[in-house]
């Protein structure tokens, strides 16, 4: 539409009474991000009803957020942290193979989703909560726990018109947005007070690298002192920011590696090169893959997880843009990172899967947020804090499910690259593959 309108830069809009700009330009994209005046976000009313007002990702510019920050940078995303956690990511990456092996023996194909999304789960709720579910096994807290996550990223995806009308929400809510959000707060406060109590009487001797960020929220002292409703805000959206993002990213790059075999078979001959460990991939194996880590890249090019609302900023003084334009007080800003990362000014080719644009000192585009060009986990003050985690999870699962199988389309469901704007970019329908076990 901003093109249709020649509006790249900047189109101006409004969505009810939310007055809001879009931008496809990677310099005004840069000032948005980066302005001390773009570092609070617009929140949702079902983010708000769902308690996400005190954690990180909505919590306003200020004292309370720059905390939760450092908390969160230091105690949960430290790169000693993330190395702490390598256990527990490869415990869930061969749970999440085996899984998948019996899956392709027993029916001869596989829906990578599900597996995906368990691994995700599981993973995050060991790092942050310390516990290991095992989401595929059907006991009654692992029931509640998917049901609840499910629910939660349903009501924050969904679309809200009183988000933008609030009258509106007194007669029309065809979701029941509202009611549901009522009915889920009790049942998150339940689940996640509880684990916090099994913490407070549990081993208190723990080493440092066995602390999970439930043990870290509750030895802070003096004014970092969290009380129990903000722990239960701050833990809750871990869960939403790291399982939905890393289990969908993985889903685009297999189904890219599935379209193209002979990027797969390259990545392959690269993984079996490096295994330094009698074919055992690790963490510190998998950095020194550049062409892992150029196709995670391009494939964070060609489907951006990230939307344009759920990451939107808000102005909170008047902004005067180095074009001359001012972006009144309380606008929301969004960035087409989409458009960006498809734009044939900067892409040759933006429409085709091509890894090896990314080889070689002179195309080594950072995605951590330096380079808008190609920015997935957005910049600037309020920049993605779980990009390395998410990074380091995603590219040491991709490593695994290449070395382990050949993946091939399945001809009777075949790979369907639309897309589906919920809370993250997805794939519209999930991905079914062939995977065939390779000898050890
Ligand atoms: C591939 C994975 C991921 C992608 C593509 C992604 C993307 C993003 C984006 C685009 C933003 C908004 C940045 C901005 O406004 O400039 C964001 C924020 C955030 N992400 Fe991620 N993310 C990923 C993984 C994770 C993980 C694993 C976690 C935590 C476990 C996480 C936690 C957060 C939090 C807490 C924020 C809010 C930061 C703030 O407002 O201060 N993300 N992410």
């Amino acid at each position: 539409m901003a093109s249709s309108y020649a509006a790249n830069k900047l189109m101006a809009f409004s969505l009810g009474s939310t007055p809001a700009v879009v931008t496809s330009d990677t310099c005004i994209a840069r000032e948005i991000l980066t302005s001390p005046h773009f570092a609070s976000r617009p929140i949702k009313e079902s983010a708000k009803q769902l308690m996400f007002s005190r954690a990180i990702g909505f919590a306003p510019d200020g004292p309370h957020w720059r905390m939760l920050r450092r908390i969160a940078s230091t105690h949960l995303f430290a790169p000693k942290r993330i190395l702490a956690h390598e256990g527990a990511r490869q415990l869930e990456c061969a749970a999440m193979l085996s899984g998948i092996a019996k899956e392709q023996s027993l029916q001869g194909y596989v829906q990578l989703r599900k597996h995906l999304q368990a691994a995700s789960l599981n993973s995050i709720m060991e790092i942050v909560f310390g516990k290991r579910y095992n989401t595929t096994k059907h006991d009654n807290e692992t029931k509640k726990l998917n049901e609840i996550v499910r629910e939660g990223f349903e009501l924050l995806g969904a679309f809200n018109w009183s988000d933008h009308l609030p009258w509106i929400k007194y007669f029309y809510d065809p979701f029941r947005i509202q009611e549901r959000c009522v009915a889920l707060v009790p049942r998150v406060n339940g689940l996640i007070k509880e684990i916090i109590k099994e913490h407070r009487h549990g081993n208190s001797n723990k080493s440092r690298d066995k602390c999970d960020f439930i043990d870290v929220l509750l030895s802070l002292d003096g004014e970092d002192t969290l009380d129990e409703d903000d722990m239960v805000a701050v833990l809750w959206e871990m869960i939403f920011r790291g399982t939905d993002t890393t289990a969908l990213l993985t889903e685009w790059i297999m189904a890219e590696l599935i379209l193209n075999p002979k990027i797969q078979k390259t990545l392959h001959s690269e993984l079996q090169n490096l295994a330094s460990n009698g074919g055992f991939l690790t963490d510190a194996d998998i950095a020194k893959s550049p062409y892992l880590e150029a196709v995670v890249k391009e494939t964070l090019r060609l489907h951006p997880p990230g939307p344009l609302l759920s990451w939107a900023r808000l102005s909170t003084a008047d902004v005067h843009l180095s074009n001359g334009m001012i972006i009144p007080t309380n606008t929301t800003a969004m960035v087409n990172m989409w458009a960006i990362t498809h734009d044939p000014k900067i892409w040759n080719d933006p429409l085709v899967f091509r890894p090896e644009r990314f080889l070689g000192s002179v195309n080594n585009v950072d995605v951590r947020g330096s380079d808008l060009r190609l920015a997935p986990f957005g910049a600037g003050r309020r920049v993605c804090p779980g990009k390395n985690l998410g990074l380091a999870t995603v590219s040491l699962w991709v490593a695994k499910l290449v070395q382990n199988f050949e993946w091939v389309e399945d001809c009777e469901r075949p790979v369907d690259l639309s897309e589906e704007l919920k809370l993250s970019c997805e794939m519209k329908k999930p991905l079914f593959a062939v995977g065939i076990s390779r000898p050890n």
